[in-house]
C-alpha cells in the first residue's frame, strides 16, 4: 500500500512520534525556566505500544517515521525502539529530531540500529548565547555530536535554526556559511507563535523571505531539487557543499503537500501540528483493541486532517500544547 489519501488527495505516509515530553535543555522560546509539567511514566506509551502502532501504520502505507521529543535521546534504550521500527520492512526512512546533546554518545549506536539520519536543533553558534538560549547548554558538546553523527553516516545531517529578531538574527549569515565548506543541510525555520513562558511576540518573528534576503547578501541562491520529503525549500550558495533550507511554516503554506500525522508521547494522534482535535489511541491499546480498531482510529485521524492551518504571526497559540509535547 502506498499511503492513505485524505479528503484533499494528500497521501499520508509520514508519522512523527514523540517518545517523551522530557528535555535536557530549557530553550527560552520553548519552555519557562522551571520547565513544564510532565506526563507521569504510566501515561507515556511503552515501546511495545509504539511498535504496534508503527506496524499497523506501515500496513496502511506509512513509509517515513521520525522520532521526536521533548528530547528523544533522554528516553532509556531508544535504540531498542529504533531497531525494532527499522526491522519493520515498510519503514524506508527512519530519522530523529534531537537537540544534539547526547549525539556524541549515541550516534554510532543509532546508526547501527537502523536510524537513517538526524536533524539537530541549533539556534546559535556562539557559546555564551547558546548557553543563554538553551538555559545552560554547552555548544561544544552539540558540535562534537553533529560531527560524530556525520561520521556515523546519519546523513544528511540537518541543522534546524530558528531566527528570532533581536536574539540570534545576526547569526543568519554565519549559519548559511556553514554550508560553504561542509555538506550539512542548514534550515531556517520561521518562529511559530507557540506560547510558553510568555517569550513569544510578533516582533520576534522573522518571515522566511527576510531570512532569505539576508542569506543572499553572501551570494545568490540557486534552487536545488532535494528528494521531496518535508516542508523545506532548498537552495545552494555558489560552490557550496551543503544546502540551505527554508521552512516557512507561517508565510508560505506547505499544507497542500502535507503528508504527516503526529503521535504524542501519551498516545494522541494529532492530524495537524496546530490541531486541537486529538485522537486518543491509549484506551484502545490498553483495552485490548484489535488491529482493526487501531486501523479505524488511524483512518479517523486522516479523515479529520484539516486542509490547512490559519495561523499567522498575530495568532495566539497559548491554547496549544508546547512544542516539546508535540515534537515540532
Ligand atoms: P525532513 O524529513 O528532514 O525534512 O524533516 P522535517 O523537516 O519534517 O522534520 P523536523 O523535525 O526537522 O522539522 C523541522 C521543523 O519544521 C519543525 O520543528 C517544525 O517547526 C516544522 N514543521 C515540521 N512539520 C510541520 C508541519 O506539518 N507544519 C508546520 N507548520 N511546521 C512543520
Ligand atoms: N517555532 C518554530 N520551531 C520551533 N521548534 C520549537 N519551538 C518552535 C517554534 N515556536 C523547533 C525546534 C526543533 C523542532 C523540534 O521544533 O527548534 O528544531
Ligand atoms: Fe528541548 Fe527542543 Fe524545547 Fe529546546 S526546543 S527545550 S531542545 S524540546
Amino acid at each position: 500500500m502506498t499511503g492513505l489519501k485524505d479528503k484533499f488527495e494528500r497521501i499520508i505516509d509520514y508519522l512523527r512520534i514523540s517518545i517523551t515530553d522530557r528535555c535536557s535543555l530549557r530553550c527560552i522560546y520553548c519552555m519557562p525556566p522551571e520547565g513544564l509539567s510532565l506526563f507521569e511514566h504510566k501515561e507515556i506509551l511503552t515501546y511495545e505500544e509504539i511498535i504496534k502502532i508503527v506496524r499497523i501504520a506501515s500496513e496502511l502505507g506509512v513509509r517515513k517515521v521520525r522520532i521526536t521529543g521533548g528530547e528523544p535521546l533522554v528516553r532509556k534504550d531508544v535504540t531498542l525502539l529504533t531497531a525494532s521500527i527499522k526491522k519493520n520492512q515498510g519503514i524506508e526512512d527512519l530519522s530523529i529530531t534531537t537537540n544534539g546533546v547526547l549525539l556524541e554518545r549515541y550516534a554510532e549506536e543509532l546508526a547501527r540500529s537502523g536510524v537513517d539520519r538526524v536533524n539537530v536543533s541549533l539556534d546559535s553558534l556562539r557559546p555564551e548565547r547558546y548557553r543563554e538560549i538553551t538555559r545552560g547548554g554547552d555548544i561544544n558538546v552539540v558540535l562534537r555530536g553533529i560531527e560524530v553523527a556525520r561520521k556515523a553516516g546519519l546523513t544528511p545531517v540537518k541543522i534546524n535554526m530558528i531566527p528570532i529578531r533581536g536574539l540570534n538574527d545576526d547569526e543568519i549569515k554565519d549559519f548559511a556559511g556553514i554550508t560553504l565548506n561542509s555538506d550539512y543541510h542548514v534550515r531556517f525555520i520561521e518562529f511559530m507563535p507557540f506560547g510558553t513562558g510568555g517569550f513569544w511576540n510578533s516582533g520576534k518573528y522573522i518571515p522566511c523571505d527576510e531570512i532569505k534576503s539576508i542569506v543572499e547578501t553572501i551570494g545568490p541562491l540557486t534552487p536545488v531539487r532535494v528528494r521531496k520529503n518535508g516542508p523545506s525549500k532548498y537552495f545552494r550558495l555558489k560552490n557550496a557543499q551543503g544546502v540551505i533550507g527554508f521552512i516557512s511554516a507561517i508565510t508560505h503554506h506547505f499544507c497542500e503537500d502535507c503528508n504527516r500525522l503526529r503521535l504524542t508521547s501519551d498516545g494522541k494522534l494529532k492530524p495537524c501540528l496546530f490541531s486541537e482535535t486529538e485522537i486518543d489511541l491509549k484506551p484502545a491499546l490498553r483495552g485490548g483493541a484489535s488491529d482493526d480498531e487501531i486501523v479505524r482510529l488511524l483512518k479517523l485521524a486522516i479523515e479529520v486532517k484539516p486542509e490547512r492551518h490559519n495561523i499567522n504571526e498575530k495568532s495566539d497559540l497559548n491554547f496549544l500544547q508546547s512544542m516539546s509535547r508535540i515534537g515540532g
